[in-house]
């Protein structure tokens, strides 16, 4: 079977571009590239053209997600197998591949009715290179993707199903644990490339956000501490201090976006072998730190 190789990007609904911007640039170290005549923002963070599109449409949530595959057969091997497990795939125009500057994409809704895409053929711009408005030394990407992402789905088995039986991702593991009395969580963790999560998700049906959070991992963890004195100095959220998760070993803080949902800003995970990875259980988020709520 045909599997998606990394998350290629994420488009995100947003009240205020410029806002975005301006946090984007001077406090997640990401380089706008330039907007569309409709206003939406481009932001780099590596060789490709964008890892991001922000729309000015206002639901400060989660738009759409861009599922990445090696090649033009890859994609429609993987359109199969969306549509063979009852899902309509629509193919994309050409318009639509220029918008997104990729070379071809396919269109579907995953079983919470996320807009999803999988598409082939990203602009890259080595000719370009990626260049911070921070003196940061750069996001840890490249054949590992964008970073990973975090959402609230309606149905814990149906979406385990879909992404792991449909679209191929691999289970990492899960974390179990209890909120609050009588409440039970399980927070499954994906992967698709070496990048120990490339999305988690646990089930609430009307959660008010799909979105939870968005993960940018560092290269360095100079990176992190210099952006953790910067929010604290320019008053950003902090809606958990740093901190070390127990699965993927990444050390962390999460800050809070203009759209209310919240960046895990990290350093030094571990990876995944898939040749001798076991799936694991957690009933614990953190080995130490991540105080706050989120
Ligand atoms: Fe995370």
């Amino acid at each position: 079977m045909a599997s998606i190789t990394q998350l290629g990007y994420l488009g995100l609904s947003v009240s205020d571009t410029a806002q975005w911007e301006q946090f984007a640039a001077t406090v997640l170290g990401l380089q706008p590239n330039g907007r569309e005549p409709d206003g939406s923002l481009f932001l780099r963070m590596d060789e490709y053209h964008h890892r991001f599109i922000l729309h000015p449409t206002g639901k400060n949530d989660l738009a759409y997600i861009g599922w990445e595959v090696a090649t033009e057969g890859a994609m429609n091997e993987v359109a199969d197998q969306i549509r063979q497990a009852g899902f309509a795939v629509t193919p994309g125009t050409s318009e639509e591949a220029d918008a997104r500057r990729v070379a071809g994409l396919v269109k579907f809704a995953d079983p919470s009715g996320i807009q999803s895409e999988v598409f082939y053929g990203p602009l890259v711009m080595y000719d370009q290179p990626f260049q911070s408005p921070r003196r940061i030394s750069g996001f840890k990407t490249g054949p590992l993707g964008l970073g990973h992402f975090v959402a609230w789905m309606d149905d814990f088995e149906r979406t385990l199903h879909f992404y792991r039986d449909v679209l191929g991702m691999r289970v990492s593991d899960f974390v179990r644990f209890s909120p609050a009395p009588g409440i039970k969580m399980n927070v499954a963790f994906l992967h698709c490339n070496p990048r120990h999560h490339t999305m988690a998700f646990a089930a609430m049906p009307r959660a008010p956000k799909r979105l939870h959070h968005f993960m940018l991992q560092l290269e360095s963890l100079d990176d992190v501490g210099a952006t953790y004195d910067l929010c604290q100095a320019h008053e950003v959220p902090i809606v958990m201090k740093l901190g070390k998760h127990t699965n993927d070993h990444m050390l962390s803080f999460y800050l809070r976006t203009p759209s209310g949902f919240n960046v895990e800003y990290g350093w030094g995970a571990r990876e995944v072998d898939d040749s001798t990875w076991q799936v694991q259980v957690h009933t614990a988020g953190s080995i130490w730190g991540h105080q706050g709520n989120l």
